[in-house]
């Protein structure tokens, strides 16, 4: 299991190219479900979840051609379904990856069938699939759970008026993906507004799709015969380019995330200013210089346009080091603080309140040997040991794989000392 070892206490500076964003990729990749025509997506970031993805979708029966990777490491995919004949996600692919439920929608809108395993609960919390199935059942699909698996058949799924109980973010992309191909208009309200949402639906629309009130709470869908093959460019990520952002203003410097689009993280880089992170966006992306100990800064985690649960451990690790103390909500997931003992083995003093973290700054974190327990929380890490003086080092890395593309070479490339050892 590889692990990284970071020396700490280097300043961050130069250029870092901001990689397609995990979760735009993983629903688009699905939605090549919706078409037997092929789909071209460019900007496809080369991570753990996107291979996943595409072994889940090739054991379907779809074609996924990687053609060459651009310079900066990107791929562009054709994907095509004309040849699908196994309408399956097994519990082997679920288990590794929650998002794999991303198949149920369209596999059920355009084949009428679907066997999705159940995905358990998780690391950061129990994240039950409810509001999924409460939606697909509204359009006319019959659902039960059998032996661990949703069994899922419909005819033509109709189109519903669907209320979810609570901002669901892979719940309305299976939906407002259903809800293309069915026969009449679906609402999806409550939806979720996050910008992998608009650019899934973006490009559904070029595939054929009628999908009114983008960005808004409320979606309206009105259900087509066929969708057609089109040409995508996923959108940046947000969250890497977030995590980049706080490690730089954690570590102080300055660099270039090349890519990144201002108006696609409000929150981050509005609670990132008030740290003292000085920004601007330009047409290459986002400049940004840190200097001296940032100021602690509270955060509440929420629904886009919200601060983002997956900014969350990152923010929290700017404010390990900051001066003042700073509390941190956790309102989406129930268990996400697993950072925080791993937090305090580096000299970082949180103390948790029911869902707020209490995170005193110090003036200093000292390296030590911590554990990486889910994605972000590896990222939150990550930054933590570039502050922190001596070594650090953080097991179990393969977290940190699923979702950032070669992130240390990218902080080697700014200039920060991190190696991945196998072990
Ligand atoms: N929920 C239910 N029932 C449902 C669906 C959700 O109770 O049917 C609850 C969840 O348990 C959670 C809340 O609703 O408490 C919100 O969960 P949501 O469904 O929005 O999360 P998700 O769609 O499973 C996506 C991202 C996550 C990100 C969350 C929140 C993808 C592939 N995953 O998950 O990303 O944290 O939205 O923004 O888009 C990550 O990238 O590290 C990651 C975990």
């Amino acid at each position: 299991m590889d692990r990284f070892q970071i020396q700490g206490g280097q300043a961050l500076r130069g250029t870092v190219r901001i990689s397609g964003a995990k979760n735009a990729a993983l629903p688009i990749l699905c939605a090549g479900l919706l078409t037997d025509e092929p789909l071209v997506l460019h900007n496809v970031p080369p991570l753990r979840d996107v291979s996943t993805m595409r072994r889940l979708l090739e054991g379907m029966g779809m074609t996924c051609h990687r053609h060459a990777q651009s310079s900066d490491g990107q791929e562009t995919l054709t994907l095509q379904a004309n040849n699908v004949s196994r309408l399956e996600a097994p519990y082997e692919m679920v288990k590794t990856m929650r998002a794999s439920v991303l198949v149920l929608g369209p596999l059920l809108a355009r084949f009428g069938e679907a066997l999705v395993s159940l995905p358990g609960g998780c690391a950061i919390g129990q994240r039950p699939v409810d509001q999924h199935i409460k939606g697909l059942t509204a359009m006319g699909a019959q659902i039960e759970i059998d032996h661990g698996y949703i069994k899922a058949r419909a005819g033509r799924l109709k189109g519903a008026r669907i209320s979810t109980d609570m901002v669901t973010v892979t719940g309305t992309e299976n939906l407002m993906m259903a809800a293309c191909l069915a026969d009449g208009v679906t609402v999806i309200e409550n939806a979720a507004c996050e910008p992998e949402i608009i650019d899934l639906a973006t490009m559904l629309q070029s595939m054929g799709a009628q999908i009114q009130g983008l960005g808004t709470d409320r979606l309206t869908i009105h259900g087509v015969d066929r969708l057609h093959g089109a040409h995508h460019t996923i959108m940046p990520d947000r969250i890497e380019a977030g995590t980049f952002l706080c490690a730089l203003m954690a570590t102080g410097g300055e660099l270039l995330a090349q890519g990144a689009r201002a108006d696609q993280m409000g929150a981050t880089l509005d609670k990132l200013r008030e740290a003292g992170l000085d920004w601007q966006e330009s047409e290459e992306g986002i400049f940004a210089r840190a200097d001296g100990r940032p100021r602690s800064v509270n955060a509440r985690t929420a629904p886009y346009p919200g601060f983002a649960t997956d900014m969350q451990a990152q923010i929290m690790a700017v404010n390990t080091i900051a001066q003042g103390t700073g509390l941190v909500a956790e309102t989406i997931f129930e268990n996400r603080f697993m950072h925080v003992q791993e937090m305090r083995r580096l000299g970082a003093q949180i103390e948790i309140d029911g869902h707020t973290a209490v995170v005193k700054g110090v003036g200093r974190l000292t390296g030590a040997r911590v554990m990486a327990t889910d994605l972000r929380a590896s990222a939150g890490l990550v930054i933590a040991g570039l502050v922190a003086e001596g070594t650090t080092d953080i097991d179990r890395i393969y977290h940190l794989d699923r979702g950032y593309d070669r992130m240390e070479e990218k902080l080697v490339g700014l200039g920060a000392h991190v190696t991945r050892m196998s072990s």
